[in-house]
């Protein structure tokens, strides 16, 4: 047994495979195409389950991957422990009904004894304990001790997805004994102690898929059995490199080295830092596959999983000391030691650096205080002998510190102490409640196991919607509601399939097209057009006319100005992703697109905000180039040809046949099963309407084409005309005759400031005058109109310096309330003048109440009426309190 990389094992398991007949495919993304039930890829055979149930057909019955795997169930042991990780690489071969436990048990001996060579003296297999079968192959094709085949129950040998729905079947393990030299297993229960104690540790798993689950837990057998194995990668390397930790894994340890000379720290010496050091280490590997399979940081599903994960190792980072952000440069160790088998992350690497290089820095700028309102929190929490952290504040960690729920769990579990979860969930609902709903983002119908999923493969509907907007074609299926039909009549509602069909059905972006369903006595409107999980084309109708049968010949008609809008604003979106380029550069690639025939919506990845120069030049690029008329052609041709070709491929599509290149002249060449112009010319004018940002990295364009931006422009002219009318002068004339009335304003504005300061003055002479002597104290009592607020101070205050000693008290009304102010100089107060007093008394006779200072009070009051009777009792106040 030699020591192997990580990189030469996977290679070889694949290689082997391939000399079995077996097709070998690249790994599926992370992220699930068309499958509701699971948030990330979690298992090889998790992306191939269509073919195993015959939902779609395989493109060879025989296929090998490595898949990319990420498991979150067990995060909070990542880090405690050397085996937990989120991010993993599983090997599998799969044979979907074709060959079963004779071909699979006898490969699987001989890929470990003979092409990795580990002795047969180390390995045990086990297999479900009702399973003969598999003994009796194990002993006949191979030459394992018959003794080493343990008999397990349903919970080790019996492979599910847990209680969700899916293929599964009785399985057979095979296991490796680190400490062969304590001798040979001869029984069961020691066998499982062995187990337990990570003697022997599980690393490849045979699963003879015999079953498919459904929704209702019952298990279906399948008419030909299928076999799906998964090898943990990071797992079979510990055993070819003799080390007993994930993290001492050849391509593993050199992330891990990374981190510790980032944080200048040793691995091995203590706890806390070791796991710190592979919280980081794992983390970094999930959070570089995520992005490169095009997740993003964000409050949702998968996106919220990215940002726990990032998040965590930006905590974990903090306590191994490091100050500055460092995820970013840390990814690049991942790419080096990953790249050779996903080229995608050499590709994206920049990209992937800085949604990292975003996500931390956000973090960071709310971290600390976030930290040290926590400790607070914690500290409070102690004093009070309490254990746990309201919901309340766990929410406000989260949504004003993102900080994830879990982070803040982890954080308080150190301290011994724990989170009211109940709390933070309704916390976190009554938010959502006044969010946007998440988007259901499938074009398929029929992910679940209605009727749609029932439709007989050997259905086919021939697409001629390329060349044509209608033609004939023949009833094959009739469905409604959840049940197949024989007809349908008059007022129904239904889905009609056809053995030809002119509509376009609701794809990468592009809405499914409608119009009409005909015959001479039979009509229905076609209100949408969708492919169900296997491909088939859909027709969503209600019938206004007659019955449609089974069997029938029909005319399919498809709404003519409303595909050539749709197509007009499908070609726009090409030539934008090609203008978008040209402006901000080459990292700008399409993160999704929404076309009808109302508008176009493109999301693209770029990380700031358009300049509205930037904004025009998309435009005017986009526009020249539309009126250089291209023709716009389509070519079938081979993935590798059209990658050679220099056509855009979408981000993380997988084509596996020939494929679709749509090219405007030579302006623009991607590849795309849409429907579009004939040529550049039709797009007419090219109008964006807003420029948006929707995730972190992410922003979205919506433009117009054709005779809506035409009409946009035309309401625009309309609008000016409107504006001239009300301004009277020309519409060259407006921007001058506009300035001219601003400046205008402004000066009028000026002189009505002027206007009133004079009046006041008037007012103050006049009050001035009134004043009279109360008890040798000098007093001024009076009411004034329309003054209120800070003006009413201000005159309070002018008046007694003006008066030098003395007291000031006036009353006011202004939009039908009533104001007090008293003023009073310090002689004034020395002889026992007292404002507060005074407008409390006073305030009281007008419906109101208030008080203040010696020298200074105010207050309002309810009743304009009472106004005079308050102001008359002023002076007998005064006059009681002046000594
Ligand atoms: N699907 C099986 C597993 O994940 C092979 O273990």
């Amino acid at each position: 047994m030699e020591n192997m990389s990580l990189n030469e094992i996977r290679e070889s398991f694949l290689k082997f495979f391939e000399s079995k007949d077996h097709l070998r495919m690249e790994s599926f993304p992370l992220v699930p195409k068309n499958d509701n039930s699971l948030l990330l890829i979690n298992a090889g055979m998790a992306p191939l389950k269509p073919y195993f149930t015959g939902l779609q057909t395989p493109p060879s019955k025989r296929v090998t991957t490595c898949q990319k795997c990420i498991r979150t169930g067990d995060i909070d042991n990542v880090g405690k422990t050397s085996r937990h990780g989120t991010f993993f690489e599983m090997l599998g071969n799969f044979s979907f009904g074709d060959y079963f436990k004779e071909e699979i048990i006898p490969w699987a001996w001989e890929y470990i004894t003979e092409v990795l060579q580990i002795p047969k003296e180390k390995l045990y297999v086990t297999i479900y304990h009702e399973d003969d079968e598999a003994f009796e192959i194990w002993s006949r094709t191979t030459d394992v001790d018959p003794k080493r085949i343990f008999r397990l129950g349903k919970e080790d040998n019996f492979w599910e997805v847990g209680v969700g729905p899916g293929p599964c079947g009785p399985c057979s393990e095979i296991h490796y004994d680190r400490k062969s030299e304590l001798g040979t297993i001869t029984n069961e229960a020691d066998f499982v102690k062995a187990g337990e104690e990570d003697r022997v540790v599980e690393f490849w798993n045979l699963v003879f898929t015999q079953f498919d689950k459904d929704d209702n837990g019952n298990y279906i057998r399948f008419k030909n059995p299928n076999i799906d194995t998964g090898m943990g990668l990071e797992r079979i390397a510990t055993i070819m490199q003799g080390v007993n930790s994930i993290f001492e894994v050849d391509t593993i340890r050199a992330i891990l080295d990374e981190v510790c000379s980032i944080a200048k720290v040793t691995y091995g010496k203590d706890r806390k830092t070791d796991i710190s050091i592979r919280v980081i280490t794992d983390h970094v590997r999930s959070t570089t596959f995520l992005i490169s399979d095009g997740v993003l940081p964000s409050n949702e599903g998968r996106g919220y999983v990215l940002r726990r994960i990032l998040r965590r190792a930006a905590r974990h980072g903090r306590l191994l000391g490091i100050k500055n952000i460092f995820l970013h440069e840390l990814c690049d160790k991942v790419i080096e030691n990953s790249k050779g088998a996903y080229p995608e992350l050499e590709e994206k690497r920049d990209y992937i650096k800085k949604v990292i290089k975003l996500e931390e820095e956000r973090f960071t700028e709310t971290i600390d205080s976030g930290m040290d309102i926590l400790k607070s929190y914690i500290e409070e929490l102690e004093s009070k002998g309490e254990k746990t952290l309201s919901g309340e504040k766990a929410f406000k960690l989260y949504d004003t510190y993102g900080f994830p729920l879990e982070l803040t769990q982890e954080i308080v579990e150190e301290k011994g102490l724990n989170i009211d979860i109940e709390g933070f969930n309704a916390e976190m609902d009554n938010q959502r409640k006044t969010a946007r709903a998440a988007r259901g983002d499938s074009s398929y119908m029929g992910s679940d196991d209605g009727v749609l999923n029932k439709i007989p493969l050997e259905v086919e509907t021939e697409f001629k919607g390329y060349e044509t907007l209608n033609c004939e074609g023949k009833v094959l299926v009739l469905i409604e509601g959840n049940n197949f039909v024989k007809a349908l009549d008059k007022g129904q509602k239904g889905i009609v399939l056809t053995d030809k069909t002119p509509f376009y059905a609701e794809m990468g972006g592009q809405i499914g097209d409608s119009g009409l369903v005909l015959s001479e006595n039979f009509k229905a409107n076609v209100y949408n057009c969708k492919k169900n999980i296997s491909g088939k084309i859909l027709h969503f109708v209600e019938v206004v006319e007659g019955t449609l049968k089974e069997n029938d010949i029909v005319t399919l008609e498809v709404d003519k100005t409303k595909r050539e809008n749709i197509c007009k604003n499908h070609t726009a979106t090409h030539m934008l992703h090609e203008a978008l380029k040209e402006v901000l550069g080459e990292h700008v690639n399409q993160a999704g697109s929404y076309v009808d025939d109302d508008r176009l919506r493109f999301d693209f990845t770029h990380f700031a905000a358009l300049s509205e120069e930037e904004i025009t030049r998309v435009e005017n690029i986009l526009n020249r180039e539309i009126m250089k008329v291209y023709n716009v052609y389509t070519n079938v041709m081979s993935i590798d040809e059209a990658k050679s070709s220099g056509a855009v491929a979408l981000f993380d599509d997988k084509y596996k046949e020939d494929v679709r290149v749509v090219s405007v002249g030579d302006y623009s060449k991607e590849l795309c099963g849409g429907t579009h112009v004939n040529n550049s010319g039709e797009i007419g004018l090219f109008k964006i309407l807003s420029e948006t940002g929707v995730a972190a990295g992410i922003r979205r364009i919506e433009a117009i084409t054709g005779e809506k931006s035409v009409k946009y422009v035309e309401d625009k002219n309309i609008f000016l005309k409107e504006i001239s009318a009300v301004l009277k002068c020309g519409e060259k004339d407006i921007l001058n005759k506009l300035s001219s009335v601003v400046a205008t304003l402004k000066e009028k504005e000026k002189e009505i400031q002027g206007l009133k300061e004079k009046l006041t003055s008037g007012v103050e002479d006049e009050l001035l005058n009134s004043a009279k002597e109360i008890k040798g104290v000098k007093a001024v009592t009076g009411i004034v109109k329309d003054v209120e607020g800070d003006a009413l101070r201000n005159l309070g205050d002018k008046l007694r310096d003006r008066l030098g000693e003395g007291v000031v008290v006036l009353g006011s009304t202004a939009n039908g309330k009533v104001q007090f102010v008293a003023m009073a100089s310090k002689e004034a107060v020395s002889k026992g003048v007292h404002c507060g007093k005074i407008i409390k008394e006073v305030a009281t006779v007008a419906g109101g109440g208030g008080g203040g200072r010696p020298d200074m009070a105010q207050a309002g009051g309810k009743l304009p009426e009472k106004l005079k009777e308050a102001m008359d009792k002023a002076s007998l106040i005064i006059e009681t309190l002046v000594k």
